[in-house]
């Protein structure tokens, strides 16, 4: 069976709370993947965390030009892609793609390829959609720190409930309800902002939303086990 999977491997999945790189949960992470080669292909876009949000507060401070912000969040989301690179050895293709041409060739001879963003005014999870999009993946799966879509912000209303699954148009008057002045700035795109919505309504793909913090859901998902928490967006 054909199997092409996009994966998202959130910014905040590097690093530990300190800002150190959480080696161990990438080693982890790259073994899941190992283990059960059972896929055509996957292409894995890393974010760029607390660090790129690090070098987009310094630029901002000094150019106020949000493009430039966008351009060194894009260059450490392709450092950190180096990371997995890394760990995956000789199963993944050495380079980081730059674009969907590069990303072409890349796959032409790997089955597994790292990459991080793309150009400004987006957020790693609008590459990951189209890149899904692109490929005509059967699944694309979006790792994160929380367990999914809330119906509010969790870390502000002790009795957010988690979404099991969401529309298109649900998840957009979300996004529109918790909206603020920051989300179209550099470095604070939500998990999902409103250029990821665009691209996955005209996609019609389906999207799973799960947290990365503990990677036992991740493992079940990769093993087709059932009974997964997390958060499914269709349309
Ligand atoms: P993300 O904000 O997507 O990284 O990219 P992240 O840390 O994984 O985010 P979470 O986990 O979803 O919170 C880092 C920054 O790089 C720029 C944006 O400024 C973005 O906020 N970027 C990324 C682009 O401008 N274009 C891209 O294609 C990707």
């Amino acid at each position: 069976m054909t199997k092409n999977i996009v994966i998202k491997f959130g910014g905040s999945l590097l690093f530990s709370d300190g800002g150190t790189i959480n080696s161990q949960k990438i080693t982890e992470f790259c073994n899941i993947i190992k283990n059960n080669t059972q896929f055509d292909s996957i292409v894995i876009v890393c974010g760029g965390g607390t660090v790129a949000r690090q070098y987009i507060r310094a630029i901002r401070a000094s150019t106020e030009n949000e493009v430039l912000c966008d351009l060194i969040g894009i260059d450490i989301s392709r450092i950190n892609s180096r990371l997995i690179t890394s760990e995956m050895k000789e199963l993944a293709y050495p380079q980081v793609p730059k674009s969907f041409e590069e990303l072409s060739v890349a796959m032409s001879s790997y089955k597994i390829v790292v990459m991080g963003g793309l150009q400004p005014g987006q957020s790693t999870t609008s590459v990951a959609i189209t890149v899904a999009e692109y490929l005509k993946a059967e699944r694309l799966v979006i790792l994160t720190d929380i367990d999914g879509i809330y119906d509010k912000d969790p870390n502000l209303h002790k009795d957010a409930k988690l979404l099991e699954r969401i529309s298109y148009d649900s998840l957009q008057k979300l996004i529109l309800e918790s909206s603020v002045n920051t989300q179209a700035s550099a470095g604070e795109y939500r998990i999902f902002d409103a250029v990821s919505l665009q691209i996955l309504k005209r996609s019609g793909m389906g999207v799973l939303v799960m947290s990365g913090k503990k990677l036992n859901q991740f493992s079940k998902f990769w093993n087709n086990e059932k009974e997964i928490i997390g958060t499914i967006i269709s349309k």
